[in-house]
């Protein structure tokens, strides 16, 4: 029997196609009662890793667990995992309800849930019309919906929010949020993009290259970043020389002749300039973005990130030891890596309920 956890364990998992090492090693876990994304750039081996955790691929070497378990071994694994891979298909004659019938009885579950399903994804009005003319929005609700109807412990989707207007990724957050913590579930999203899901997650596992980068809190991974101060002084020179002298050694000298001060408040910066005599005609905070840290912790692979450096922190910004340029031990936990200390737990914002919005009209 699984021990009915929601817990998902991949440990040492590895994957070679050929000579194609598509999943190096990788470990992570991942808890009930929240959101965590699962990250990385195209081709850093996320839907292969999603797939061995189906039971649908072997792995080469390695295990991935739900509840304890291998996929293979969860008796009715309907009932433990629900999932969405990439290009699921639909028969396009066959309407969104019978479409859910059919699955509803393969997996044993009574008829009427299909209905409650539809009614969950907001597709309830759309029961009787065929998927085949479902917009991609509309075929991502409907696979939320298959993937729903043995009211599972763990959801697993991969790229779920591909082909979703604003308005349903909102409706996606709200749901996949109530669904893990009202009901403390497991849900693991997958994407390439951080910006889609960041608004999705509480925690999140970044892999590249087939190895894990990071895994933890998407708090403190924010906590992580570092700000720098972007100074406008009459002498740059002179500035970089007054602050090195007194201690700050982050400092460097911008293309547009202001200087990146890092790990120093306005206030310390303001106080050493007059403190010199230099004049100080303007200073801004900046924060780095979690898209930029997303980029160098995935090595400049992000695809989805034009404009970007090609590697390594922006300009003013010190390199970041934190953040591993190389793989890490396997399976290394985040405290190691983050020296603010281990990641804040579950979180107890509240968040917003009530049916779900967006396409699909009245809800049921
Ligand atoms: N069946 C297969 N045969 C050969 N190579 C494969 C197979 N499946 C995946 N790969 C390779 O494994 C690597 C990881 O692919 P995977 O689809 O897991 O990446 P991904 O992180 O899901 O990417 P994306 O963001 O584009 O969906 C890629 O180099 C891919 O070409
Ligand atoms: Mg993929």
């Amino acid at each position: 029997m699984h021990d009915g956890s929601g817990r998902i364990v991949v440990q040492n998992l590895s994957k070679q196609f050929g000579t194609v090492n598509a999943v190096q090693n990788l470990s992570f876990t991942v808890e009930a009662g929240s959101v965590t994304g699962f990250l990385g750039p195209n081709g850093a081996g996320k839907t292969t890793t999603l797939r061995m955790l189906l039971g649908l691929v072997t792995p080469t070497a390695g295990s991935a667990t739900i509840n304890g378990r291998p996929h293979s071994q969860l008796g009715n694994p309907a009932r433990v995992v629900g999932s969405v891979l990439e290009n699921e298909g639909f028969h396009p004659g066959r309407t969104a309800r019978n479409h859910l019938r059919v699955y509803a009885a393969a997996i044993g579950v009574p008829d009427a849930r299909a209905d409650e399903v539809l009614g969950l994804v907001g597709l309830g009005s759309a029961a009787d019309r065929k998927a085949g003319g479902f917009s991609l929005g509309m075929r991502q609700r409907l696979a939320l919906a298959t993937a729903l109807l043995g009211d599972p412990q763990v959801l697993v989707l991969d790229e779920p929010t591909n082909g979703l207007d604003p308005e349903g990724i909102l409706w996606l957050r709200n749901f996949l949020r109530a669904y893990a913590r009202e009901q403390h579930r497991t849900v693991l999203v997958s994407s390439h993009l951080l910006n889609e899901v960041e608004q999705l997650i509480d925690q999140v596992v970044i892999i590249s290259q087939g190895v894990t980068r990071y895994n933890g809190s998407l708090d403190q991974l924010r906590k992580g970043q570092q700000s720098r101060v972007l100074v406008q002084p009459a002498d740059s020179a002179a500035l970089v020389k007054a602050l090195q002298e007194n201690g700050i050694q982050q400092v460097s000298p911008t293309p547009d002749g202001r200087v990146a001060v890092a790990g120093s408040s306005v206030q310390q910066i303001g106080d050493l300039a007059a403190k010199a005599g230099i004049a100080v005609y303007g200073m801004q905070e900046e924060h780095a973005d979690l898209e930029r840290m997303f980029f160098q912790l995935t090595q400049g692979q992000f695809a989805g990130a034009p404009g970007m450096p090609p590697q390594g922190p922006p300009p003013g910004y010190p390199p970041q030891p934190p953040y591993p340029q190389g793989p890490p031990p396997p399976g290394y936990p985040p405290q190691q890596q983050y020296p603010q200390g281990p990641p804040s737990g579950p979180q107890q914002q509240q968040y917003q309920q009530g049916p779900p919005q967006g396409w699909g009209g009245p809800q049921q």
